[in-house]
């Protein structure tokens, strides 16, 4: 008999401290009519100085646990999808493992910027349905704010810090209907951290020239987003057999309130069918799905039966899609 791979539980982790746009607007040249009309970001969350991804991601984690019973030592494998990693190297997985007492237990990072958390659940997704693994954690932590430019208001008035996991296991009904997803390489700099790679090892001239922090070109990715993230979602709804009027919440990556509402209005999805978080939580990339996922099921929004539609875009570039039935 074929396993069918489906989202077990959801989990979520947002820093204490709020920074509004009136504090941003002491440290760069910008406002809050500028941040709230341009992107619909009315504050977001930063994590602490000794505040880790890992340590986020097993926050989220945890919650993720309580609410379901699922035990920590029933995970056989650990995904972490972050571009916030706690080192370049090794992967923020096995930081997450060890903090969560799961030494043993297999773990590797996916980079995959904005659509992070759709590439590993297509990841979780094949490992389950090949039989090869039972239950795997799916976390996405990002601290951004530890590669932001704190002097560029193009940047960092967007990014913020943040974690949503999800547990992945077999399900008897419904399921991870369908993923999709893409890529452009040729585009890398309209949105990367070009610093600490080979291409631009640290050193004096590239820490002048600021590569260790996010570069992005907002024009270019705003127009690339808003025709790649209306694809992946309807190629997720073809591989599922299913159409708009199926679908009962979309979940869009939290990047800007423009490209979100206008997507939403083009497959004629209304705002109550559309789970938005941005304005207190900003861009937290690969994160901002499983937070509003999380979110949604905790407070009674999303339930067990819902169809819900994920599509994402970001660095890479990257694009993805999907449709679960919870
Ligand atoms: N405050 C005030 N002015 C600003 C700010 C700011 N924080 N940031 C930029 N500006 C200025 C620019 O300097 C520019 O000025 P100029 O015209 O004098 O050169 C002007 O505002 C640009 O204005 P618009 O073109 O109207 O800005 P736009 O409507 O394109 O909005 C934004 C900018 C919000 C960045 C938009 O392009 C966007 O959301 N792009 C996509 C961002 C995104 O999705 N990034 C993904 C990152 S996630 C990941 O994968 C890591």
């Amino acid at each position: 008999m074929s396993i069918k791979a489906g989202i077990l539980a959801a989990g979520h982790y947002l820093p204490e401290k709020v920074v509004t746009n009136f504090d941003l607007e002491k440290i760069v040249d910008t406002s809050d009519e500028w941040i709230r009309t341009r992107s619909g970001i009315e504050e977001r969350r930063i994590a602490a100085d000794d505040e880790f991804s890992s340590d986020m991601g097993v926050k989220a984690a945890r919650d993720a646990f309580r609410k379901s019973g699922i035990k920590p030592e029933e995970i056989d494998l650990i995904i972490v999808s972050t571009i916030s990693p706690d080192f370049m190297w090794p992967a923020t997985a096995c930081q997450v493992g060890a903090k969560l007492g799961l030494a043993g237990v297999p773990a590797y990072d996916i980079s995959a910027a904005c659509s992070g958390f759709i590439y590993g659940l297509a990841n979780a997704a094949a490992f389950i349905e090949s039989g090869m693994y039972k239950k795997i954690l799916l976390v996405c932590p990002e601290k951004f704010s530890s590669f932001l430019d704190w002097t560029d208001r193009n940047t960092c008035v967007l990014m913020a810090d943040g974690a949503g996991a999800v547990i992945v296991g077999a399900v008897e009904e419904g399921g991870i209907l369908s993923t999709y997803m893409g890529s452009d390489g040729s585009k890398v700099e309209w949105l990367y951290q070009p610093g600490g790679g080979c291409v631009y090892p640290f050193n004096e001239e590239t820490i002048k020239g600021r590569k260790q922090y996010m570069h992005m070109n907002g024009k270019e990715i705003f127009k690339s987003a808003v025709e790649m993230m209306p694809l992946a979602i309807e190629k997720a709804m073809e591989k599922a057999g299913l159409t708009a009027e199926n679908i009962d919440f979309v979940i869009f990556h939290q990047a800007n309130i423009r490209i979100i509402d206008s997507i939403a209005k083009r497959f004629g999805w209304p705002e109550e069918k559309n789970i938005v978080n941005i304005q207190k939580y900003g861009n937290t990339s690969a994160a901002t799905i499983p937070i509003a996922l999380s979110e949604a099921m905790e407070n009674g929004k999303i339930k067990k039966g819902h169809t819900v539609g994920f599509s994402a875009f970001g660095g890479g570039l990257t694009w993805a899609g999907a449709v679960v039935k919870l």
